[in-house]
């Protein structure tokens, strides 16, 4: 568990555990290629998700089990974001995915009780398939805010380190409009400045010795966040920004070589929504990233794991970062 000094704080970190209860298990694991219209398209995702992303998406529930019986004595734990598979593309307002977000919580919560946090991810509210169809929905937000209980933006002080939560969705929501229908989209974008108010107040008011980890599940969200006058004043007090969403290293790898590339837009929304996050991608860079890989990592690599980050209050030294590997 990495050198424990007395007195430190130690923050379990885990992220993306696409855990599939028994309504989404019963989906079966075709039920992204089921949903791709184009036969040459769909035996292309085939392969890529056989081979390289996860081959069986809808078992991961077992990684969770695994992680819950690994994990030591820990002070808190955060979970950034994707909690169900969201195999019905709408989030977690579809019973199913609602479900399997329900049972992966409730696993921490009963495990951790109050000691735990959660960031919204991108699957909590739903999404465009990547060559399939999907929605971003409100009812969606509903579901995450009030029946699973998660606040959009949270703070948890230790000492001189303030860890903060935040809804990359939101942040990023210019980027996500094709996702929404339009009937939807001025709720959005309230929902969007409630969101910025939030964040700004609490750099406004933070203090100018106070360090901070971001917890941000997209990437995507860093750049607008970097257009914030009061973030950007305060990036040196930024030490760590953890993200989750790309599930691998690898990816976060090919993030930082295809960096600034021009976007795409001919190759339909989920293409072009990449691309344009990797143009912006040296906005990254200034919230010192760390990705903490999917708890089930990716097919071809079995990456998975999660970090436990050592904290001192005093902020004698920085936070230390240990990878405990998970293998399947
Ligand atoms: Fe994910
Ligand atoms: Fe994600």
């Amino acid at each position: 568990m990495g050198l424990h000094v007395p007195g430190d704080v130690t923050v379990a970190i885990l992220s993306d555990v696409h855990y599939a209860g028994a309504a989404e298990r019963a989906r079966g694991d075709d039920y992204e290629l089921r949903a791709i219209p184009n036969p040459l398209l769909r035996t292309f995702a085939h392969v890529y998700r056989h081979v390289v992303w996860m081959r069986h998406p809808l078992d991961q529930a077992p990684q969770l089990d695994r992680f819950l019986a690994d994990i030591g004595s820990v002070d808190y734990v955060v979970a950034n974001g994707d909690y169900s598979c969201d195999s019905g593309f709408v989030g977690v307002s579809d019973p199913a995915a609602g479900q399997s977000a329900q049972e992966c919580l409730g696993k921490l919560r009963a495990k951790f009780g109050d000691r735990v946090r959660f960031a919204v991810g991108d699957h909590e509210l739903g999404k465009q398939a990547l060559f399939g169809s999907g929605e971003m929905r409100l009812a969606s937000w509903r579901t995450v805010t009030e029946t699973l209980g998660l606040p959009p933006f949270w703070q948890l002080v230790i000492g001189r380190y303030t860890l903060m939560g935040m809804t990359s969705s939101l942040v990023a929501l210019p980027v996500h409009q094709p996702d929404t229908s339009p009937a939807e989209w001025p709720e959005w974008l309230r929902l969007r400045e409630a969101h910025l108010a939030e964040i700004r107040a609490a750099f406004e008011a933070l203090p100018s010795n106070q360090r901070v980890i971001l917890f941000c599940h997209d990437p995507t969200a860093l750049p607008f966040l970097w257009r914030e006058e009061c973030v950007r004043r305060r990036l040196p007090q930024i030490e760590q920004t953890i993200i989750g969403h790309l599930h691998t290293q690898l990816i976060m790898w090919k993030s930082r070589v295809l960096s600034g590339i021009p976007p795409i837009r001919f190759m339909g929304h989920a293409v072009s929504r990449m691309t344009a996050a990797l143009h912006e991608a040296h906005h990254w860079w200034p919230f010192h990233v760390r990705l903490c890989p999917a708890l089930s990592g990716i097919e071809l690599l079995n990456d998975g794991g999660y970090f436990t980050m050592q904290i001192d209050p005093a902020a004698g030294h920085p936070a230390q970062f240990t990878f405990h590997p998970l293998p399947r």
